[in-house]
């Protein structure tokens, strides 16, 4: 087989990127390890900057979003008994929307059905050759079966466990990471939402986070042990220590009941370098990773699509390559921002397990000034919506 841009993976990252180039003229196969049920069950963050609701716009997959999203023009923070807004609407003039990545996910493979678009799912061995040459291909299996893709570009977006990204040699890549000594313990409930705007909360027993998807689907959020287990904490439990870590006349109002999902995940901050050897390119998870204080994951996986998607276009419309050479630099500029503001939101709101009385001090000296400081309010505002592509 050939195409012109060969895909691995199809998360946000690959289908997006597939669609956005199919509306340009430009072909590309996306190869997924796992089955599109498998893709979908995945439950992630839900706040979506305006940079990737207008790619959603530019790639014809975003009428159900707007329809059922919900835009969100503030958040709400807490601190001991404390609580205050960060106007984002007022502060920047751009609000953001809430609608789960599940959907988004589940938008573009309804997309890139409807285009005829080529995804291979439950491949395995997907192996990259050439990357260094002008003719690169993949190779891989796919129920058994040996298959070769021949193409001018490789993506890898194949998330923070794929192949891409472990193809560059050692030599070439530098990785960054922090991994931080907590999780997040996190239950999906078809229950209101105790607030109409997110809140997230530092007390004293850890951090908490009042999300949701729709009105009548919610999603919290509590600090956890990563030592802890998903089994072990009861809906109960989870619904306890949640209403003792947010303001009390939230917590009063909180509708509980059974959790429909529930999981633990690992915070990490991460980021490698280049984010293109050669022919192929890495995007979202694949290259980096963010703790989920902000939401940033989905929101910097689609600036690399921006990025690279506008040069690809631009080489095959008039055989430039200097959007596509550009590209790993364009990319971590804005990447290591966003990872700035996650590293710094994360710091401000959880307790750390070695955290001493003087970084506690320090902690609410930074919630009191980002309380009442407007030139801080529009700091955080600014990287909360998205900073500019
Ligand atoms: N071959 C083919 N597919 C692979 C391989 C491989 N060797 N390894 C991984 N994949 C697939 C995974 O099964 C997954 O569906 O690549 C996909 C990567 O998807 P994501 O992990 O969702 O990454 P990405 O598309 O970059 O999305 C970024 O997802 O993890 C969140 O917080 C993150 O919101 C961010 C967004
Ligand atoms: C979520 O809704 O899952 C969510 C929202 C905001 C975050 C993280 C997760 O910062």
């Amino acid at each position: 087989m050939r195409t012109q841009v060969a895909i691995i993976g199809g998360g946000p990252s690959g289908l997006l990127l597939s669609q956005l180039l199919h509306r340009r003229g430009i072909d590309s196969i996306v190869l997924e390890r796992k089955t599109k049920a498998y893709v979908l069950s995945r439950i992630r963050a839900g706040v979506l900057e305006q940079g990737l609701v207008r790619l959603m716009e530019e790639a014809g997959c975003a009428s159900r979003m707007q329809a059922e999203g919900f835009t969100h023009d503030g958040t709400l923070i807490s601190y001991g008994e404390e609580l205050f807004r960060i106007d984002f609407k007022e502060l920047t003039g751009t609000p953001v929307m809430v609608y789960g990545q599940t959907e988004v996910t589940r938008d573009l493979y309804a997309a890139r059905e409807a285009a005829g678009g080529q995804i291979e799912y439950e491949v395995d061995d997907v192996t990259i050759h050439g990357a260094e040459t002008d003719a690169p291909y993949l190779t891989y299996t796919i129920h058994g079966e040996a298959r070769r893709i021949d193409c001018d570009f490789i993506a890898g977006c194949d998330g923070f466990h794929g192949v891409s990204r472990r193809s560059i040699p050692d030599t070439i890549r530098t990785e960054y990471e922090k991994v931080y000594p907590f999780g997040w313990l996190g239950i999906l409930s078809e229950t209101p939402p105790v607030s109409d705007e997110l809140i997230y909360a530092n007390s004293e027993r850890g951090f908490a986070l009042c999300s949701m998807r729709n009105d009548q689907l919610s999603r919290y959020y509590i600090q956890c042990k990563l030592s802890d287990r998903p089994e072990a904490w009861s809906d109960e439990a989870f619904w306890d220590e949640l209403k003792r870590r947010i303001p009390a006349d939230q917590a009063a109002q909180l509708v509980t009941g059974p959790s429909i999902e529930k999981s633990i995940a690992p915070l990490r901050s991460f980021v490698t370098e280049p984010m293109r050897w050669g022919r192929l390119f890495l995007c979202g998870d694949a290259a980096h990773i963010v703790p989920p204080t902000g939401a940033k994951g989905l929101n910097t996986a689609a600036s690399d699509v921006h990025y690279l998607y506008h040069g690809l276009v631009q080489y095959y419309a008039d055989g430039s390559s200097d959007g596509i050479d550009a590209y790993s630099q364009k990319a971590l500029a804005r990447i290591w921002k966003a990872e700035r503001f996650s590293w710094w939101f994360s710091s401000l709101m959880h307790r750390y397990p070695d955290q001493t009385e003087f970084d506690h001090k320090m902690q609410m000296a930074d919630l009191a000034f980002l309380q009442s400081n407007r030139a801080a309010q529009q700091a955080m505002a600014e990287n909360y919506v998205g900073l500019p592509y």
